[in-house]
């Protein structure tokens, strides 16, 4: 278990004074801190098939990207080269377990948690996110340069590196074990490792409202809504075939507006939408006959602690969770609205206690959908 310190600052005035505003170095955010695993076993991961990974480094000077899974690592000499994995919380619950102090943030903004490890001298060259992140340091040390928001030429240093100007740094630190850097969106910045370095970022996410219009369009054809069409009775005569009249378009508007403006089914586009995973999860399902009802109640009634999948989204609407509605990566499921205690549970932590689950199981509902639920893989025993 890992405890943040914010500087001294509470959680609120943290959010009050940079979320989303400046970036800003907490030193010591994590006293005393431990690599979660190490830089060899990193390595191992992104010789796995599901994981993400890239390869940055410069040959004769130019910058060069490789996507994993990679076989070896030998060719790249002991400087100037960075790996960088991603969703590494999604495969392994000890890095999972670092994003957890974060919580004060709900997890529907959260993203994932990438891991890098830098060679001296090695680091992914200066760019800018559209997300906000907390970077922390884990073994090593590296010197960040963070620029202010702004005017900023991008460029492509390699098809795969989107890479910014020189730029004026407001922050210029070096990182230890422990350290943690707050980078919002559109902040330039550079990591270069000192030694090498192993770093731990806490990425975020949200969406333009491209992508929204666009998941709510999937959602709206999967579901097959919003298929009146528009109706333009009253229509006075044109003098102009060529036109698209004012009244018209305005009408258009409205009627695309109608259909986002029905609360109930946005809440459930929303649920389903911010439910949806973008990286691989580690799911495990049981075999064809999973767990009956009778082996479940005996493991709880065992002590048995419940686990959620680290990366699995699962979420509830705050506006509409008396429904008992849970939407559980990418999908809705309907339980009774007497359900919805425990479902706010499952949904707020990574684990359970069997004695919170069990008052529950008496609900055939609930012992249903948890079955289901840890027959896909969603929710384990860790011991089972
Ligand atoms: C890294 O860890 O090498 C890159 C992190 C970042 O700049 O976002
Ligand atoms: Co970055």
């Amino acid at each position: 278990m890992y405890t943040l310190d914010l500087s001294g600052l509470t959680p609120q005035q943290f959010l009050d004074t940079y979320w989303q505003k400046k970036p800003t170095v907490i030193r010591q955010g994590f006293k005393g801190f431990q690599d979660p695993i190490s830089a060899d076993e990193l390595a191992g991961l992104a010789c796995e098939e599901l994981v993400e990974s890239r390869l940055v480094y410069k040959k004769a000077g130019e910058w060069q990207a490789e996507f994993g899974p990679f076989e070896s690592y030998e060719h790249l000499g002991e400087r100037e080269w960075s790996l960088v994995v991603q969703a590494v919380d999604h495969w392994l619950p000890q890095v999972a377990a670092l994003a957890e102090p974060f919580n004060f943030i709900p997890n529907w903004r959260k993203d994932d948690l990438m891991m890098s490890f830098a060679a001296s001298g090695g680091g992914v060259g200066p760019h800018i996110d559209l997300y906000d992140v907390f970077i922390i340091q884990g073994s090593g040390k590296r010197h960040w340069r963070v620029g202010d928001r702004g005017d900023h030429n991008e460029f492509a240093a390699h098809e795969a590196l989107l890479h910014v100007d020189e730029f004026e740094p407001i922050i210029d630190v070096e990182l230890t074990p422990g350290d943690i850097l707050y980078i919002p969106p559109g902040f330039p910045h550079d990591g270069k490792a000192l030694v090498a370095s192993l770093s731990y970022s806490v990425g975020f996410r949200t969406n333009s409202g491209y992508e929204l219009i666009e998941g709510l369009a999937d959602y709206l054809a999967e579901h097959n809504q919003a298929k009146t069409l528009m109706i333009d009775a009253g229509r006075l005569v044109s003098n102009h075939p060529g036109a698209i009249g004012s009244q018209d378009l305005k009408q258009i508007k409205q009627h695309l507006l109608n259909a986002m403006s029905d609360d109930e089914l946005f809440s459930r586009f929303a649920g389903e939408f911010l439910s949806q995973s973008k990286h691989d999860l580690d799911v495990a399902p049981m075999d064809e006959q999973g767990y009956s009802k009778e082996e479940l109640m005996a493991l709880l009634q065992q002590g048995v602690t419940l686990f959620r999948l680290d990366g699995l989204r699962c979420f509830y609407l705050e506006s509409s969770m008396m429904s008992g509605s849970i939407y559980v990566d990418g999908s809705e499921l309907k339980l009774p609205a007497g359900l919805q205690p425990i479902i706010q549970q499952m949904c707020d932590n990574r684990s359970l206690a069997a004695d919170v689950v069990l008052p529950w199981i008496e609900y055939p509902e609930y012992i249903s959908f948890l079955i289901e639920q840890i027959n896909q893989g969603h929710w384990y025993f860790a011991d089972a």
